[in-house]
């Protein structure tokens, strides 16, 4: 099963080239971090999105799922100033790019029913980045003063599967 609007711009280019990664059939992590050369060396905008697509939401930060089939999806996420996730995994390798704003990545360990900070990264336009399930407990979260947009790739089928979430934790952090 495939869905796509391929006529957004850029949209069939980042779909061919990431369908001809995920073909190789590396490990999952090497998927990832191919992918995110691909975002790094492609020509990137926000234009892959409508005017209205980019407003975001008041209610929290918004996905729009670019295309989905059996193997991997292609998502483009718009953040408001300080819109962020949850802290959660994945059920498959992911690997995402910033366009605008800043994608600022708190990672977590469970240890003994706590969940304990391991890391912090600011992802700014132009960075890309993939990572690959286990240890990709993180939280995300748009610290700029303007919408962020990001494009997110993930081995999953989101049609099928609606998100890329493999749970949600709300342990006590420390
Ligand atoms: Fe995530």
């Amino acid at each position: 099963m495939e869905t796509t609007t391929l006529t957004r711009p850029g949209l069939a280019e980042l779909v061919t080239g990431i369908r001809a990664l995920v073909e190789r059939r590396l490990p999952a992590r090497e998927t990832a971090y191919a992918v995110a050369d691909l975002f790094r060396a492609a020509p990137l905008t926000a234009g892959i999105l409508t005017d209205a697509e980019r407003l975001g939401s008041p209610d929290g930060y918004v996905s729009h799922v670019l295309h989905a089939e059996d193997d991997f999806s292609l998502a483009a996420v718009v953040w408001r100033p300080g819109q962020e996730t949850v802290i959660h995994d994945h059920v498959a390798w992911c690997s995402f790019a910033v366009i605008s704003g800043i994608e600022y990545e708190t990672l977590y360990r469970v240890d003994g029913g706590r969940l304990v900070e391991i890391g912090r990264s600011a992802n700014r336009p132009g960075d890309a980045s993939g990572f690959a399930p286990p240890g990709d407990i993180h939280k995300v979260r748009n610290t700029s003063d303007e919408i962020g947009v990001s494009l997110h790739a993930y081995g999953a089928n989101l049609d099928v599967l609606g998100s890329s979430v493999r749970r949600a934790y709300d342990l006590p952090v420390g």
